[in-house]
């Protein structure tokens, strides 16, 4: 028997309802976890409620509950929302628990006895009127490296960076909008800079998505700093010492979590059954699956902590991409979002969305969700591939032989079945969640394209035998597609497979079911799959594009000024409108734009954010100031190419001339450059 296997995903701040944005990560990972059972590997599937954190602080504050309370409720809402959409987890905790609270402090009491852990004095922002301190996302300002609006304790919109307190500049109080000032308190600190060894070994054999690799190497090789583990809250988990009312970051104990939930799976199913002390601590594996935003939690700090503590590293980190809805960011207080309740209250299958969410773009890409595409993929291989191959292969054989027909399966479709259990395993070997569900469908593709080149129709009666063996290969394609499909589409491979006349369970057989003979007889089927029809699309669409209206007037009315909004992801926001008033060829034409290359670059004194460059424009150097200092590495930038806009006038920028102006997209002044090679000089045109 092979050690065993846990898979976990990111856990969810106990903080709002749940969307597919969350439920993305959960369905993948839960198909990842349903595939590996079914090449015979034994795993779990842990996850568990995020508690603590300064937004679940503020909010409940804001409802009149205790931050306890008002977590629990939504750790409630999500362990009854999950099984709806068959994430079927083996345990599901929460962070709050006792479990958690104890394996928590005696992992960091290790860090600490192992010399890992200081305390320093350091600048905590503090609301000066209301005497309190604002830990995290009880503040905000500006990003010390890349210049962009932050939270205090990540760069969300900006660089992305993890953020440390007191690095934020101009800090402003999230709670009143009062500006905050720094004051000394004494924290606890991990020596995480001590470890970019072993966290270079870990990158170079980690599996998994390669954003997960390749981001880490670039902190590690900037440099890692210390990382702060305490705050300065009641809610949390106590630091393990007397006489401290400090409490632990929430990103100090919410991973152990993925730790606590195995064990207390271990309690409900016996050691025998599985061990948690082989995953984390003997020769097992640990595959998380998380969003790409928390890449860094989990590729520098957690294996950190796991290491000082002498725990396993993880063996692979799949990061998913984001969620849009219509082109635009997801956005929760925008209500820009399709709501896990929202869908079930539909009525549309659970497994649609199951199969839109893990088969649209590799684990990696972002997804764009719009009814209309979800009507697409659903028609268009649900029901046209998958659901016509089965209907049409089973009635057949129902009519004609009132089951499977009593003769042998063909070489070649033995073969392709084979071939599509391959591919069902190198895809779970590579955490290659989309190819899982796609083997499938494929194999179902080519039911179909194999029963249109035989036509058992017109063999019935001159070539009974030969009839037979097209239908006994169609009905063993349909019991494979069953098994290949039950990770990805459970309720709906559950029917295909009573349908066949299996009986039990098809998450319990293994992929060599694929290739066993399937019962003699079954009745006549029912169509697996209903298409989604376009009055049923822009109704959809049409609530959706309301709610958001609704939302947004909403907003404008009240500014919202809630604290950080965990699940908000900010990558597409609002595209302003295209300018109204046309302008003739002519006016474009006096336009002299030019292809240019930075010869160097340099600061302006007393200009925060802005350079001097000489840029290379054919005829002649010109010197040109652009506000790029806080947005581009200022070293970096000689040797590019750019757009320069030659013939506008001249200006004066902090004393220094400015002559010529670079083209640059949107507020991180991404410039524009050559998509070959055009030499300076050349004209755009
Ligand atoms: N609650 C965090 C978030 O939503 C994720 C925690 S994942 C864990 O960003 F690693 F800490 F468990
Ligand atoms: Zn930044």
């Amino acid at each position: 028997m092979s050690s065993p296997t846990v898979v976990t995903c990111g856990l969810p701040y106990a903080n709002g309802d749940l969307h597919i944005g969350h439920l993305r990560g959960y369905v993948s990972a839960d198909v990842l976890h349903r595939a590996l059972e079914k090449t015979g590997e034994k795993t779990a599937y842990v996850c568990g409620s995020d508690m603590h954190g300064t937004p679940i602080a503020v909010n409940a504050a804001q409802e009149g509950m205790s931050p306890k309370e008002f977590a629990l409720n939504y750790h409630e809402q999500y362990k009854e929302t999950f099984p709806k959409f068959d994430v079927d987890f083996s345990h599901y905790g929460h962070t709050h628990d006792d479990v958690n609270t104890s394996t928590t402090q005696e992992i960091v009491k290790i860090l600490d006895d192992e010399g890992y852990v200081y305390e320093k004095e350091i600048k905590v922002a503090f609301d000066p009127i209301e005497e309190q301190p604002l830990p995290d996302r009880f503040v905000e300002g500006t990003c010390p490296y890349c210049g962009a609006t932050a939270r205090g304790d990540e760069c969300d919109e900006g660089c992305g960076r993890h953020l440390e307190p007191g690095e934020i500049e101009d800090p402003v109080s999230t709670i009143t909008g009062n500006p905050a000032e720094y004051r000394d308190r004494t924290h606890k600190f991990f020596e995480v800079s001590e470890l970019s060894d072993v966290l270079t070994s870990f990158l170079d054999q980690l599996e998994g998505t390669d954003n997960a690799q390749n981001q880490p190497r670039q902190w590690i090789e900037e440099g890692l700093q210390d990382w702060c583990i305490t705050r300065d809250m009641d809610w949390g988990i106590d630091y393990p010492e007397e006489d401290t009312d400090l409490v632990l970051y929430v990103w100090v104990d919410a991973p152990i979590e993925y730790i606590s939930a195995t064990k207390q799976y271990t309690e409900k199913v016996g050691e025998d059954e599985y061990d948690w002390r082989d995953v984390w601590k003997g020769d097992g594996d640990i595959i998380h699956v998380i969003g790409r935003d928390i890449i860094q939690h989990h590729t520098i700090f957690w294996p950190s902590m796991l290491h000082v503590a002498d725990y396993n590293l993880p063996k692979a980190i799949c990061a998913t991409g984001f969620i849009t809805i219509n082109g635009k960011g997801l956005s929760t207080s925008r209500n820009r979002a399709i709501w896990a309740q929202e869908y079930l209250d539909e009525e549309l299958h659970t497994d649609l969305l199951r199969y839109y969410l893990t088969t649209n773009g590799g684990l990696q890409q972002d997804v764009d969700f719009s009814w209309e595409k979800f009507q697409n993929r659903v028609n268009g291989e649900l029901v046209d591939t998958l659901g016509n191959f089965l209907y049409r292969a089973m009635l057949f054989a129902h009519r004609n032989y009132e089951g499977t027909p009593d003769t042998a399966v063909s070489d070649e479709v033995s073969n392709r079945i084979e071939t599509a259990c391959e591919d069902f395993e190198t895809a779970v070997d590579e955490y290659d969640i989309r190819q899982i569900g796609q083997v499938a469908v494929e194999l179902a593709g080519y039911g179909n394209e194999y029963i249109q080149r035989n036509e058992p129709w017109n063999l019935v009666d001159s070539e009974p035998d030969q009839a037979a063996t097209v239908i006994r290969d169609c009905v063993q394609i349909a019991k494979a597609v069953a098994v290949l499909a039950a990770p990805t589409l459970p309720q709906k491979a559950q029917t295909l497979w009573q349908q066949l006349g299996e009986s039990g369970s098809v998450r319990d057989v293994g992929l060599d079911a694929a290739l066993e003979a399937p019962p003699e007889t079954f009745n006549e089927p029912v169509e697996l799959f209903a298409g989604i029809e376009d009055e049923r699309v822009e109704e959809l669409d049409a609530k959706l594009q309301e709610r958001v209206a609704t939302a947004t007037d909403d907003e404008n009315e009240s500014e919202d000024t809630s604290t950080g909004d965990d699940e908000e992801q900010t990558m597409a926001d609002d595209i302003e409108p295209i300018a109204e008033e046309r302008i003739s060829f002519d006016d474009f034409k006096e336009l002299d734009i030019r292809v240019g290359r930075i010869e160097t670059a340099e600061p302006i004194e007393g200009a925060d954010e802005l350079l001097r460059l000489e840029v290379d424009i054919g005829t002649e150097t010109r010197q040109i100031v652009a506000g790029l200092r806080q947005l581009h590495d200022v070293d970096e930038l000689p040797g590019t190419k750019i757009i320069v806009v030659a013939n506008l006038e001249k200006a004066e920028l902090f004393g220094v001339e400015s002559n010529g102006m670079l083209l640059a997209a949107g507020e991180q002044a991404d410039l524009l450059t050559t998509y070959e090679d055009a030499e300076p000089g050349e004209k755009i045109q």
